[in-house]
């Protein structure tokens, strides 16, 4: 497959960031709201360790819901996945993100898929840890280890403005606590789970957790598996079919690589055996995905013949 290039991916970013106002920042988590539409920036990873970038590279923007393909990897490691989806389903969803609908009426009461929020939210709860801040370190040393980058954390202000106003994530909370999914306090459940999705770091940072993806879950530098390959694989597998959220399908039809969005803007895709590609445009179109990221990714993959199917 073909490294890409700089100059292709300048002209490419050139064609796609004039639909930076074609959508809106999200606004519900009240510090994302002052972040700007303009600012866009892409940066891809090689398996080989040759990166290339362009845009505001050194921004650095919340992961958000990108976070919970790391979660997943860590409770996978810790339990197994047996355990795993015996909390939470495999199976993707029409409905949005944050929907309550399907925990009513679905038997066993349990989320569809963990790249949902109220799956999302049953994976943290299982991470293994005495308090909040244990779980919160094991997901900054996994980052740590995959990016070489100990100085990455959490922007606290984006995490305690989420804590504070994230009244729909404490009803699935509940909902899943009175139906045995989740365990123990709601509140130290928010109060890790809005740091995760607060962890805040740059595309080039970021693009290195997906070539570690590309990579079967090994390290670029040593070879040293961090990921077990088949954890590694059942992380792609719901990137591909639910990391979208329910614009999955179109992303699979027109793009066809493992991807995760956030609500910052970013969006994290997967080159199987070629790279990991992170995009940031915080712009979102109505389902909660980067407008800037979507056309990009749609530009990259029909030029470099991405698609896996
Ligand atoms: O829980 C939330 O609503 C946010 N912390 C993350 C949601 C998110 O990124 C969905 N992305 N498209």
């Amino acid at each position: 497959m073909q490294n890409v290039n700089q100059e292709d991916l300048v002209k490419m970013m050139e064609h796609v960031r004039v639909y930076a106002n074609n959508g809106k920042v999200a606004d519900y988590i009240p510090a994302l709201k002052k972040q700007r539409p303009e600012m866009h920036a892409v940066a891809f990873q090689h398996i080989n360790g040759e990166c290339v970038s362009t845009g505001q590279v050194d921004y650095n923007f919340t992961i958000q819901s990108v976070s919970k393909v790391l979660s997943l990897a860590i409770a996978l490691m810790e339990h197994g996945v047996e355990a795993v989806f015996s909390r939470v389903g495999l199976e993707p969803t029409s409905d949005p993100f944050y929907s309550i609908s399907t925990l009513e009426v679905g038997k066993p009461s349990k989320p569809l898929n963990p790249m949902i929020n109220a799956g999302a939210l049953a994976i943290t709860n299982m991470l293994c840890g005495g308090n909040s801040e244990d779980r919160v370190r094991t997901i900054l040393s996994l980052i740590h280890r995959i990016t070489g980058d100990d100085t990455i954390y959490y922007d606290e202000e984006v995490a305690k403005s989420e804590f504070e106003t994230a009244f729909l994530n404490r009803s699935l909370c509940y909902f899943m606590k009175q139906n045995g999914v989740i365990t123990g306090s709601v509140e130290e459940l928010l109060d890790t789970y809005t740091k995760q999705c607060a962890i805040s770091m740059n595309v080039e940072q970021l693009a290195k957790i997906g070539a570690l993806f590309a990579n079967d879950g090994k390290s670029l530098d040593t070879g040293e598996e961090i990921i077990p390959s088949f954890y590694s694989r059942i992380c792609k597998t719901f990137m591909v079919t639910c990391g979208m959220y329910n614009a999955s399908g179109e992303f699979a039809t027109k793009v066809g690589i493992p991807a995760k969005s956030g609500v910052s803007g970013v969006i994290l895709g997967v080159v199987k055996n070629l790279g990991g590609v992170a995009v940031f445009g915080p712009s979102l179109d109505e389902k909660g995905n980067s407008v800037i990221g979507l056309k990009l990714l749609e530009k990259m993959s029909a030029h470099y013949e991405w698609s896996i199917f």
